[in-house]
């Protein structure tokens, strides 16, 4: 019944004291187990991508910080983004409201099917992990959404209008973004700016955006379990929106580090498709979710990838003698298979395809 059950429903006064066997995970696996875990106080600042600043006469400057954030880190925050306070509050609350709902009706969103618009559920990869995480999720497929919003949860009752939104200028930013990426990567050509492929556009436009919200219960023995395991994104592009609670940590040079919150702005990160399509100039980096024993933390995912129909191949322009190809080319259904089949912990599945 997933962990938000776990901590409303106990016998204990109401309040659960011990993390239960099944969300244990083994010494090594725990947040501060390893050297690099002694880091974990450590903030990391990671760099700061100014949205508005890239639509005005600097635009050539943050694109060169653009290109360092993503070979460096994978990761940046993106600030001064197009999106109102409204817009983002109201998306943390619809979500906190539809945790808050009965378990009952948190249920009747669940599924076992990978392709279904609408899935709740909990743990990482529920059906295969050994010892879940202490994270219950909302996934929400937005393609097409004339197809996929009827799907989505009623209750409470302006959580459709209040997701519509938010996920389609989600998508809009996101759009910006790809168009900045591809000029970091010498991909637009001058002196009008466009890329030739018109092809490779469309299939950014064209993609599939998954949205998933995810609320991790404060939890009595934070030391125990992980909210989200060692894992790297396998799209395009992330942009993750989370509340004030901190929990997300990245993989850096070997340390984990914590990602500090800057209110009502975006972590954006490198995924699998994007290190293929970059031909590993730019790569997906592990990051992880930590609980906390005082706190619940919600925060939503927006993932980005290429369309369902789409091979996943490093962009041609960026092949030649001094960056032979890295990778193979992958149809979505195989790559997904890859994805879901992997350990966390491992971008396995991406050496596999070189
Ligand atoms: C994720 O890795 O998809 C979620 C990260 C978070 O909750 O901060
Ligand atoms: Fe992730």
């Amino acid at each position: 019944k997933g962990v938000k059950y776990l901590s409303d429903n106990n016998n204990n006064n109401g309040i659960i004291t011990r993390v239960p066997t099944k969300y244990i995970l083994p010494a090594l696996d725990r947040p501060n187990s390893s050297e690099a875990d002694h880091c974990t106080s450590t903030n990391l600042n990671l760099p700061v991508i100014d949205f508005a600043e890239l639509q005005g006469p600097n635009r050539t400057q943050v694109i060169k910080s653009l290109a360092k954030a993503c070979e460096e880190f994978g990761f940046f925050q993106l600030v001064n983004h197009s999106i109102s306070r409204d817009v983002i509050g109201n998306m943390i609350e619809v979500s906190k409201s539809f945790f808050e709902l009965s378990f009952d009706e948190r249920a009747k969103y669940m599924s076992s099917d990978m392709y279904s618009p609408v899935r709740y559920g909990t743990s990482f990869n529920q059906s295969k992990d050994k010892v879940f995480c202490w994270r219950d999720f909302l996934k929400l497929s937005c393609n097409p959404m004339s197809n996929a919003l009827s799907f989505w949860p009623s209750c409470p009752v302006d959580f459709r209008e209040v997701a519509v939104d938010y996920s389609s200028q989600t998508k809009f930013l996101y759009l910006m973004l790809m168009e900045a990426i591809l000029e970091s990567l010498g991909l637009l050509e001058e002196p009008m700016g466009k890329l030739n492929d018109k092809q490779t556009w469309k299939d950014f436009e064209d993609g599939s955006q998954l949205m998933v919200v995810n609320c991790y219960p404060s939890c009595p023995e934070p030391d125990l379990t992980l909210g989200m395991p060692p894992h790297s994104d396998y799209g395009l592009l992330t942009l993750l929106l989370q509340d004030e609670v901190k929990g997300l940590q990245i993989q850096h040079q070997g340390k984990w580090l914590t990602v500090e919150p800057i209110p009502n702005c975006f972590v954006v990160n490198v995924g699998d498709h994007l290190e293929i399509f970059s031909n590993g100039k730019y790569q997906s980096v592990l990051h992880r979710v930590l609980v906390n024993s005082s706190k619940s933390r919600i925060s939503i995912a927006s993932l980005h990838s290429l369309p369902f129909n789409c091979m996943i191949r490093p962009s041609p322009k960026l092949v030649d003698e001094a960056n032979p190809r890295r990778y193979k080319d992958t149809d979505f259904a195989t790559f997904l298979e890859y994805v879901s089949s992997r350990e966390p912990k491992s971008k396995n599945f991406l050496e596999s395809r070189k």
